[in-house]
Formats: C-alpha cells, sequence, structure tokens
C-alpha cells in the first residue's frame, strides 16, 4: 500500500526457488500445483501458499480483461501482466502464456514473442496450445534457450475451430490423435503439459504414456498435477464455471460486502473516524486559530 507509513510487507523465509528441472523431476514424485496469476497483489497471494507454478494464463483476457475469450489477447498484455508478477520475485517458477497469434505464424514470430516474455517480462518458461502442428515452433524455442510447457485438449484458442468449449478425446480417433499429439510434443522438447477438458481415463492414459509431467484442469485426478484459475478457486469471478472448477472460498461476495460497508460509512459520516486522520501539531494548530482570528 502506498501512503506515507505504507509499504510491502516483506515476507518470511523465502523459499526455495522452483525450477524447469525441479518440476520435472517431479513426474510419479509428488503432485504439481499450478494457479494463474495476473499481477503483483495475486502473485504474493499464490506463492505465500507455497504452489509449485505460477501460470500467466491469456484468461487474464476473460477474468482480467473483460473479454469473451482468449482469442483477444495480445503480447503486450502478457508481457505487462507477466512483468507484474515477476516483479514481486515468485519462488514459484514462472509461466505465461504465448497468445493467440504470437506462434502461429512460424518459429521466428514465435521465438521473438516467447523472448520478449523472457527479457522484457521475466517469464521462466513459456506454454502454447496445440500438438503435432506446433513442434517446429517447439524446437525453435527449446532451441533459443526457453523452456515450453504445451497444452493439449480442449485448447481454448481454437475455440472457433473446436464449435465451442468442447470435451475432447470422447472418441476413438480423437483419442489416438491426443496421444501421437502428447508423444510429438515431447519428442519436441516440451518439459511439461497441460490436458484441459478431457476425460480421466485418456489424460491418465497420456500421463502414463508420456515422461514429461502432466498438469491437468477437467483431466480427473490421473495427471501428475492440475491447475486451476485464481478467479475460480477463489469465487471472484461469477461467471458460470465448468464442472471441473471447484471454489475454495467465495471472495466476491465477501468483497461485496467489504465494499458496501465502507459505501454506507461513508455516507453515514462514520469513516473516516479519528483513527483514519492525521491531525495537526498543537502549535501549527494555536498558529492558524490565532490567524483566523486576526483576519475575521
Ligand atoms: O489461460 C489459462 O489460464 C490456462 C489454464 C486454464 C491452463 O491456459
Amino acid at each position: 500500500m502506498y501512503g506515507p507509513e505504507g509499504g510491502a510487507t516483506p515476507r518470511a523465509t523465502k523459499p526455495k526457488k522452483i525450477t524447469v528441472p525441479h518440476v520435472q523431476s517431479q513426474k510419479g514424485q509428488k503432485p504439481l500445483v499450478m494457479v494463474t496469476a495476473y499481477d503483483a497483489s495475486s502473485e504474493r497471494i499464490v506463492d505465500a501458499a507455497g504452489v509449485d507454478m505460477i501460470l500467466v494464463g491469456d484468461s487474464l483476457g476473460m477474468v482480467v480483461l473483460g473479454y469473451e475469450d482468449t482469442l483477444r489477447v495480445d503480447l503486450e498484455d502478457m508481457v505487462r501482466h507477466t512483468a507484474a508478477v515477476s516483479r514481486t520475485r515468485p519462488s514459484a517458477l514462472l509461466v505465461a502464456d504465448m497468445p493467440y497469434l504470437s506462434y502461429h505464424t512460424g518459429p521466428r514470430d514465435a521465438v521473438l514473442a516467447a523472448g520478449r516474455l523472457v527479457r522484457e517480462a521475466g517469464a521462466e518458461a513459456v506454454k502454447l496450445e496445440g500438438g503435432r502442428k506446433r513442434c517446429a515452433v517447439i524446437e525453435a524455442l527449446v532451441d533459443a534457450e526457453i523452456p515450453v510447457m504445451g497444452h493439449l485438449g480442449l485448447t481454448p484458442q481454437s475455440l472457433n475451430a473446436m464449435g465451442g468449449y468442447r470435451v475432447q478425446g470422447r472418441v476413438l480417433d480423437q483419442i489416438d490423435a491426443l496421444l501421437d499429439d502428447a508423444a510429438a510434443l515431447v519428442e519436441a522438447g516440451v518439459f511439461a503439459m497441460v490436458l484441459e477438458g478431457i476425460p480421466a481415463d485418456v489424460a491418465q492414459m497420456i500421463s502414463e504414456a508420456v515422461p514429461v509431467p502432466t498438469i491437468g484442469i477437467g483431466a480427473g485426478a490421473g495427471c501428475d498435477g492440475q491447475v486451476l484459475v485464481f478467479h475460480d478457486l477463489l469465487g471472484l469471478f461469477d461467471g458460470r464455471g465448468p464442472k471441473f472448477v471447484k471454489r475454495y472460498a467465495s471472495l466476491g461476495e465477501l468483497a461485496v460486502e467489504a465494499v458496501s460497508a465502507y459505501a454506507d460509512e461513508v455516507r453515514e459520516g462514520a469513516f473516516p473516524a479519528r483513527e483514519h486522520t492525521y491531525r495537526l501539531p498543537r502549535t501549527a494548530a494555536e498558529a492558524l486559530a490565532q490567524r483566523r482570528h486576526a483576519s475575521a
């Protein structure tokens, strides 16, 4: 908080920094926890909770910027929000989403876009959507020393091509395609992959088939880790959430109550009270009173 007595609250002892090799080493060990964050205040909360990875997801388009989908998020949005998260120096691994059209035009554009997320914004890895057809891009990024997380299944940037947000991998052809895509991503060099909106049995098959951690969202308990959107898990987003979202709090309702209480107190004259008010030192108050008296 700003103000004469304000200032960021220093954290107690900082936990060890989580790196890409650490995340890779957790396959088959401990479930990995990833949560999205989009600014310094959400970063402080998720990092204090001890998550393994923070994703600056392009879901920010919907939960922060008020768009209907993620397709309108651009690279400038991602650079600005990733930088806001990285400024608070998270212990968790910081992964930034590559927005729509920042990698679809080829490996060179992808390296330049991801390079900005790393160099200007402080991302430690990037995530991009798609399977085998993204392999050339993934190889170029890995070649440029940028760790890549894949994303298969219900990929929101394919909203129009999929004809809506639809669970993927419900028929044999789709299941085979997902298994093939997962193997291709591993071959191209991803260090982990998100599996979104896939039946649990299929996600488990993929998780057992690949040597890298799988991070599920709407993909059941057989993945190597889970990810949720910050606003969804805290009850801060009042859209109708999908089946896989679990709300761990209702902070949106609490926030409305708090702001309403503030508004009532302002209107009633109860805020600010004496303890929220700076007072003049006695000498200055007396001098002011004398001056008023003299000019009256
Ligand atoms: O943008 C995002 O938040 C994501 C997660 C839901 C995986 O991609």
